[in-house]
């Protein structure tokens, strides 16, 4: 199997994690990953905000519902990465919306955040993607200014779980050649 293939059927979303810091420089290795996505016109939309403050991190969990898996993940992890766009740069041209889909920052954020999955499982570390939260007051948690929007948590730290892979569809059950 090729490697990147290897990687990316090996990592999972990590939700249980070890009572173990993480080094600035895997962090920052880890953020370097993110900042090499690719993005609408090299827009990079992308800021974050690296929580590590105990308090913090209790005030995000409290946005998040408590029936959400990863809502203990919030202050369990060493770090929480808070993942946000600027708004009105992805998908617009000239100030402009271009396509149908109005701000691509969903999308942007999604391949960025993917690449911060992708290599902390490489370096052996864990994420979850959080995106069921109560984001209007999130925001104001991480004092997020009216032109950025806050997407997802993502709690990054040593795994202390391995989770049985959720299954996946059959490439036949949604490939499709030439037409739907
Ligand atoms: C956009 C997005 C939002 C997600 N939100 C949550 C969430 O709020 N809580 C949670 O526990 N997992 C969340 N997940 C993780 C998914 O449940 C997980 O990726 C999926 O079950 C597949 O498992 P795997 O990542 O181990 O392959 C989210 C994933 C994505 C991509």
């Amino acid at each position: 199997m090729p490697d990147m293939l290897k990687i990316i059927k090996e990592r999972r979303t990590i939700r249980k994690f070890q009572n173990k810091p993480v080094s600035d420089e895997l962090l920052n290795t880890v953020l370097e990953a993110g900042r090499w996505a690719q993005s609408w016109a090299n827009t990079q939309c992308w800021e974050v905000i690296v929580v590590k403050d105990q308090a913090i991190k209790e005030a995000l969990q409290k946005t998040v519902p408590e029936g959400n898996p990863s809502y203990k993940a919030i202050v369990d992890a060493p770090i929480v990465l808070c993942l946000c766009a600027k708004k009105g740069l992805t998908g617009y041209y000239k100030g402009k919306v271009c396509t149908s889909f109005g701000d691509w920052l969903l999308f942007d954020i999604g391949i960025f955040a993917q690449n911060i999955a992708l290599t902390a499982h490489s370096l052996g570390l864990g994420t979850v993607i959080v995106g069921l939260l109560n984001h209007d007051e999130a925001r104001k948690i991480i004092s997020l200014p009216n032109d950025y929007d806050l997407v997802v948590l993502m709690p990054l730290g040593f795994p202390a779980e391995e989770p049985y892979p959720p299954p996946r569809k059959e490439l036949k059950s949604f490939v499709h050649y030439n037409k739907f």
